[in-house]
């Protein structure tokens, strides 16, 4: 069943629970993934794999700022595309390779935010359906309980 639901935008998180640009992220669990929503000091949306690439320290616990989490063990910080941006205890140049570009990136999903939902997509970057047109997402925010 996970893989018929990665075909579809699914729920995650209410945008209330994301309202501040840098502030404290939420834990989900989706589809047995660990996951990170968070809004970036930009005010960016992103959902990523909860733990760091480097020794998988729980992101959680980082620190939300500079468009950026960063990982409270060792600094390494990534963005809400999944890519690791800076990495304070190794030079660099280690990062920006291309193999180490993929190899230090974690897991980020889509995300769409409407209807007072947080929505991401699980599946297949080619298989990406187009966001559902549900009424609930075009009324004004208010008019529905989730955009209260
Ligand atoms: S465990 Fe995250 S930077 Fe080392």
């Amino acid at each position: 069943m996970g893989e018929l639901f990665r075909r579809f935008w699914l729920p995650a998180a209410l945008s209330e629970e994301l309202t501040e640009p840098g502030g404290a992220p939420v834990r989900l669990r989706i589809l047995c993934e660990d996951l990170l929503a968070f809004r970036d000091s930009s005010g960016k949306l992103g959902v990523i794999d909860a733990y760091c690439s480097h020794r998988q320290a729980p992101l959680f616990f980082g620190r939300n700022e500079n468009c950026a989490i960063q990982c409270p063990y060792h600094g390494w910080r990534f963005n809400t595309e999944g890519e690791c941006i800076e990495t304070p205890n190794a030079p660099n140049y280690l990062r920006d390779t291309p193999r180490a570009k993929e190899r230090l990136a974690i897991v980020a999903y889509p995300t769409h935010e409407a209807g007072g939902i947080v929505w991401i997509y699980m599946g297949p970057k080619d298989l990406e359906p187009p966001f559902p047109a549900f009424e609930f997402t075009k009324v004004p925010k208010g008019h529905c309980h989730a955009s209260r």
